[in-house]
Parts: structure tokens; sequence; C-alpha cells
């Protein structure tokens, strides 16, 4: 009988986190690397929001809370949801956990029993699938491509849906392509899932603050309230108040099912940080000042890279609507010979040689579920931005 459980062998570790710590340990090594890899803003948290944290713990805010959440915070996720998606929720329909993460690990462990399926695009965040197995459910990728601006298509996802189904995962603005949805293509979507009552939504809104130019963000029980009693609305402090360290996320929906991720939660965690839930009930209720701030800064990073990665030989960047991350295809890079000599078969292969050739850590696409692409994480300084950018331009043309 082995130590450890069966359940390690159905997931991968972390491709974001395996590269990060790769380009960390160069670092450390002496080598100058710039790090793209990262998936958190670079911004500190805004004052108001460690002010309300440090005043919680002076105020003696330290101690067991709910398992869902503090009350003010599950009102004030209540007050969210109707000002921001015009979505009523009732605060027992809400619940706060650790990080966005948590939120659909547990409305997955709550829900799937063994060859249940779910359906996640591809590309998709590294963490939906690995989820889904650890939960003993399926995942059934269906392939966004390039050509459709990496969104769904509403026919690959009816030829999908099986009876097996029980939920879909969307994303958008999606990790890792920073495509986002607009009002006509989420109703062509959740048109085809008013056709399957069997199918729950759950929807990963977690980049919803961060779209550029006049781009409008929507939600599908927002677009399609018929499928308000099967969707699960997962949102989260840690992209948009540049909180990913205080781990705080929330979700709302229908009441049955938040009742089974507080069971889920009670046996696990017993409920988030008591000081960090203060601080979230200030990011949602405070001032939304520092959001224009940061969009302004994310759009100009973004049009920096899509520009320059288009400028380099091989490479292809499409112009996202949201998130911060470009996914260019490097297809034409494909085949050819880096400077070490190395023939280049994969996306992988490409940014393994670029890591080593010129220090610039990028994740590829595989690790996404498509390829051949690459992600770039631009929550960084334009001053590295360029610079990296610079040397891939120099390793694209570097290749023979
Ligand atoms: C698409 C997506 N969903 C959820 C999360 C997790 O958020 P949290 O840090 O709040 O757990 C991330 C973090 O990278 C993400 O990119």
């Amino acid at each position: 009988m082995g130590f450890l459980s069966d359940a390690l062998s159905r997931i991968k570790p972390s491709a974001t986190i395996v590269i990060t710590q790769k380009a960390r340990d160069l670092k450390a090594q002496g080598r100058d690397v710039i790090s793209l890899s990262v998936g958190e803003p670079d911004f500190d948290t805004p004052d108001n929001i460690k002010e309300a944290a440090i005043a919680a713990i002076r105020r003696g805010e330290t101690k067991y809370t709910p398992v869902s959440g503090i009350v003010p915070l599950r009102e004030a996720i209540a007050r969210k949801f109707k000002r921001e998606n015009g979505l009523d929720y009732k605060p027992s329909q809400t619940i706060v956990s650790t990080g966005g993460k948590q939120v659909i690990y547990n409305a997955l462990l709550a829900t799937l029993n063994p060859g249940d399926e779910v359906i996640i695009p591809a590309p998709y965040w590294v963490s939906y699938p690995e989820m889904v197995g650890l939960c003993g459910g399926k995942p059934v990728f269906v392939d966004c491509t390039m050509e459709h601006n990496f969104k769904l298509q509403p026919e690959p996802l009816e030829r999908a849906i099986t009876p097996r189904t029980k939920w879909i995962i969307l994303n958008s603005p999606s990790n890792p392509t920073g495509a986002a949805y607009t009002r006509a293509e989420m109703k062509a979507i959740t048109d085809v899932l008013m056709r399957h009552p069997h199918v729950w939504v759950l929807t990963d809104d977690m980049y919803e603050h961060l779209t550029y130019g006049d781009f409008e963000f929507v939600t599908p029980a927002q677009v399609e309230p018929g499928l308000y009693e099967r969707t699960l609305t997962m949102n989260g402090v840690s992209k948009a108040y540049a909180m990913t360290g205080w781990r705080i996320g929330y979700a709302a929906g229908p009441e049955m099912l938040i009742k089974a991720m507080d069971f889920v939660q009670g046996q696990q965690t017993s409920g988030a940080s008591s000081i960090a839930q203060w601080a979230a009930v200030e990011a949602l209720d405070g001032p939304q000042d520092h959001l224009p701030r940061f969009r302004q800064a994310f759009q100009e990073r973004r049009d920096l890279v899509v520009s320059m990665l288009n400028q380099s030989k091989y490479l292809k960047c499409p112009m996202p609507e949201g998130a911060f991350y470009v996914y260019p295809s490097c297809a034409e890079a494909i085949g050819k010979t880096a400077p070490s000599g190395k023939v280049i078969a994969t996306d992988e292969d490409f940014v393994s040689e670029l890591l080593e050739a010129e220090g610039v850590a990028a994740v590829h696409g595989s690790a996404f579920g498509l390829g051949p692409n690459f992600r770039i994480s631009y929550a960084t300084s334009n001053v590295a931005l360029e610079d990296a950018c610079h040397r891939i331009q120099r390793f694209c043309g570097s290749l023979r």
C-alpha cells in the first residue's frame, strides 16, 4: 500500500508556479531575468483597505468568523452584485472563501460525483482541470482558437454537452488570453445553455474590473436571467484591489448550493481570515478611485506589449479586451533553430529557449491547453516590459 493518495496522480503541478520558481532560481544564481509569468498586479493594496484591516485587528476582530463569512461582508457582496451586475442576491446566497480558487474548488467538491463532466473552454486557467480531476470529475475541453479570438463558439459548445455534463466553467476576461465576451457573444453562449437545463454555470469573473477602452463587462446570469437558478457567480478582491495575498474570494448563487459549499468549508478551513474579511468589506464598499488608475496603467502596458510583439519576427499577438495577459502565437517559430542549437519543436521549447537565451520568463500555451502560443503577464513596469519585448524580438531575430 503506497503512502501517497491516488488522487495525487490525477493532478499536475501548476506550470505558472513552476516557471516563476525557475525564474527565481536563475535570478538567485545572478542571471538577469525578467519574469512575465506571474499572475498578480504589481500595485500595492490601496491604503484605505490596509487601514480597515489594521482597525479590525485593533477592535479585536481576531476570532473565528461564521463559516460562510462575516455578515457585513456578505451584505457588501450582495450590494456589489446589485450595483455592478444588476443581480439580486440575499446575503444568505453568498459565501466567502480563502481566495477565488477555494470558491471554485468547494463548488466542485460539493457537487461532483465520479464521472461527472465539466466543460472547460481551452485555453483555460491551469487550475480548472486539476480541481475537476481532484474532485473526481472529468474535464471536457472545447478548443477556442485564435481565429475566434480564443472565445467559445455556440456550435462546439452544443456538441460537447452530454447527459453527464454537470457544469460549464466560463472565465471572462480570461486567464490566459485576456479575451472577454461582449454581451452578444455571451448571449450566444447562454442561448445554448438555456436549451440544456441540467447544465450549471460556474462563471469566474475574477478580472471583471480589468477591461480596457469602452468594453462593457457582462456576466452570464445578467445577460440571461433564465440561468440565475443554476449559476454560481464567482469573483474576488485579489486582482482588482491588488489583494492576492489577503486570500479573499466570494460567490453568489442558489441557496442550496451555497449551503453545500458552507458544509464543505466548515470541515476544511472553518472560513476565511477575519482580518482579511474586514479589509474586503472596505474594498467593496469603500472608494473605488484606484480602479481607473489600475486600468489606465494596464491598458498602456497592453498596447505597448501587443505592438512590440507584433513587430517581432515569427510572432502574432491578438489585442485582448481585458485581464493583464497576452497570448501570442509562436507557430511560425516552430521548426527554427535557437542560438543553443536546439530545434524548437513546441511552444514549451520556445519559452525554455527564450529563458535560456534572453532571461525572459513566459509560460507555454500547452500548459493552458492550446498552443503553439505563450502567455505573457504584463503586470509589471513599463520599463521591464519594454526591455523584455526587445529581448523577445532579439531572440526571434536570432532563430535560424
Ligand atoms: C481566472 C482566475 N480565477 C481565479 C483565480 C484565483 O484567485 P485567488 O487568488 O483569489 O484564489 C485566478 C488567479 O490567478 C485566476 O487567474
